[in-house]
């Protein structure tokens, strides 16, 4: 009769640890791909092409929403907030860059760039090549 029980449960344990060490191994390629976003966003501001800057706001939008989700499972609130603002900034940025709203735009990527910053200050530890999470 225990085995019954003890099994699935040693079963969903090891499930839990692999999603936690996968959702890991993700983390620096969303940050990756969070850097090199917010650069073509930032060109794209520059060179005045509205629809690239949008199309990279949406982009930044769901990193974004995949790094809170993954401050959630950790019950981190701070960085689940952090993550949640940048996520609206980004959202902000497509819109206004769909609006013509330049103003709206450059106030978007304050925030965003304000969120990099705040979160790494928190949560990121170690140097370039070998950051870790914190
Ligand atoms: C909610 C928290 C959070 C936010 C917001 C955030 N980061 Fe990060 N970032 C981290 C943590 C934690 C690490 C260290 C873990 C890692 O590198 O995988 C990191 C690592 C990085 C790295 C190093 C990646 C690597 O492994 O080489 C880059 C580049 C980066 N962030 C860029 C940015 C930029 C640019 C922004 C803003 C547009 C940003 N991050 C916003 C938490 C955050």
């Amino acid at each position: 009769m225990k085995r019954t029980i003890v099994l699935p449960v040693l079963l969903a344990m090891g499930f839990a640890v692999c999603v936690i060490a996968q959702s890991e191994a993700d983390y620096s390629g969303w940050m990756k791909d969070v850097a090199a976003t917010k650069g073509k966003a930032k060109k794209a501001l520059d060179s005045k092409s509205n629809s690239d800057v949008a199309d990279a706001g949406s982009h930044l939008a769901g990193l974004f929403k995949q790094v809170g989700a993954f401050w959630s499972s950790r019950n981190a609130s701070d960085a689940v907030t952090i993550a949640k603002n940048a996520e609206t900034a980004s959202n902000d940025l497509a819109a206004a860059a769909k609006a013509g709203d330049d103003a709206k735009m450059q106030s978007a990527m304050q925030t965003i760039n304000g969120a990099c910053g705040t979160c790494h200050m928190a949560h990121r530890e170690g140097s370039p090549g070998s950051f870790k999470i914190k």
